[in-house]
């Protein structure tokens, strides 16, 4: 009999999948802080260690604001020691709770060309995404769809190559590095719908087929990914787990993980509990590994790699790892000025342009700094989608359209100008 109700548990849990123990942010608060100066912000942080909380943006520069995600139970006197300060801070997000619930509904199915029943304007699970790209190779005469290499948990990632033929320059999109930024994975899925589906009846598609092939990557950290999806909605790293023999803590960051001028000390971490931990050492983590394999296999073809992320409405070129600034920096600024200024018409979205360490903060190991320092592709940056915070990480799902409408215009003046400026 016993066992007889465990096999009913069990076909349960698989029909339906475990009961989770999803985390809940009931009353937790993003308090804004605009501080007066650099030695406020480190008193801010080093104060927010004693209440865990996590710090959504770190300014760099004075006019910029510090956004600090604070549990319920610390609310209190945390804001007590920030007034004791003197410090101004307003409360930003209300309950991040709500927010959560509200994120992937009041969106309208907006149908992708590939399959009717999969919805560009909705947030999906990577199982459901894996096959969207499988539906979308089938359909479309140019995509084909492959596997850069598996993540800690054996999850595939993989990526559309979107190609007219012939050999060109090649372009890289990624989205997902960072678990919670699904915005970037949204805004991928868009951006394949488009190149993939739609090249015949829009002529500046057309023409970026004709000019470029094309690798679009939606999810680099799928365990990640779905960690947040099903456990932990603020959830950053990947799901690593033993690198130390007292297996505290779970996750590397994966964008402090690449294998150019790799730092701990910089922007990043050697504590695996910390949200920058780096790993143990360059590429201990096969999914950073999966996309540097990727790039460095078309190395020479590469000419322009985007790293997407969010929030900050950024675009950002090179260097990570130190503030002093790429020999080519002209050409680098000159390419994010035009996809930027490319963004804004469509839903005046304003986009800053800027240096990694020279205008958010110095971070070494970053996917960006690896593919053109590791893998030669001379344009690459990494962009900050949506917002500048008003909803941070929690970005409602009927936004998914108007930025994956806005980041196509900026990609596209981008791909273009690029084709004329490089005489390709
Ligand atoms: N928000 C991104 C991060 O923290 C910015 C990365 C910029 N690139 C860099 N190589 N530091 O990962
Ligand atoms: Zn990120």
């Amino acid at each position: 009999m016993r066992s007889f109700f465990l096999l009913l548990l069990l076909a349960v849990a698989f029909t339906y999948g475990l009961p989770s123990s999803k985390k809940r942010f009931d009353g937790n608060q993003v308090l804004r802080i605009l501080p007066k100066s650099s030695d406020e912000i480190l008193k801010i942080v080093d104060m927010g260690k004693k209440y865990n909380v996590d710090i959504w943006n770190i300014p760099k520069s004075l006019n910029s604001t510090l956004d600090i995600h604070v549990d319920a139970h610390n609310l209190k006197e945390f804001v007590a020691e920030l007034k004791s300060l003197g410090t101004n801070y307003m409360t930003w997000i209300e309950d991040l709770q709500k927010l959560i619930e509200n994120e992937n509904v009041h969106s309208s199915h907006v149908k992708s060309r590939a399959a009717a029943s999969f919805s560009l304007s909705h947030y999906h699970s990577n199982f459901q995404i894996s096959n969207h790209l499988d539906a979308v190779a089938l359909s479309s005469r140019y995509a084909t769809v492959h596997t850069a290499g598996h993540s800690v948990q054996g999850r595939a990632i993989k990526y559309l190559k979107v190609s007219s033929g012939g050999s060109k320059k090649a372009i890289i999109i990624d989205g997902g590095i960072h678990a919670r930024e699904w915005i970037s994975t949204a805004v991928v899925m868009y951006l394949i719908d488009q190149l993939a589906m739609n090249p015949d009846n829009n002529p500046e598609i057309t023409s970026m087929l004709q000019k470029f092939d094309w690798y679009l990557l939606p999810v680099m950290n799928p365990d990640g990914y779905e960690y947040s999806r099903t456990n932990n909605r603020m959830w950053r790293k990947n799901r690593a787990t033993s690198h130390s023999i007292t297996g505290t803590c779970t996750g590397v960051d994966l964008n402090r993980n690449f294998g150019f001028h790799w730092n701990p000390a910089i922007g990043g971490s050697r504590d695996e509990c910390e949200e920058t931990f780096a790993g143990t050492k360059a590429f201990s983590e096969p999914e950073s590994r999966a996309v540097g394999h990727l790039m460095q296999s078309i190395r020479g073809q590469a000419i322009a790699y985007l790293n997407l992320h969010s929030y900050g409405q950024l675009w950002l070129w090179p260097w990570g790892y130190t503030t002093s600034l790429p020999s080519d920096l002209a050409d680098l600024k000159h390419m994010a000025g035009r996809g930027a200024a490319a963004i804004y018409p469509s839903h005046h979205a304003h986009y800053t342009t800027g240096g990694d360490a020279t205008d958010l903060y110095p971070a070494a190991g970053g996917a960006d700094d690896f593919a053109k320092g590791g893998a030669g592709i001379k344009y690459s940056y990494t962009v900050e989608l949506r917002d500048t915070g008003r909803h941070g990480f929690v970005l409602p799902a009927s936004t998914i359209i108007p930025s994956g409408e806005e980041t196509l215009k900026g990609i596209i003046a981008f791909a273009s100008e690029l084709y004329a400026y490089e005489r390709l």
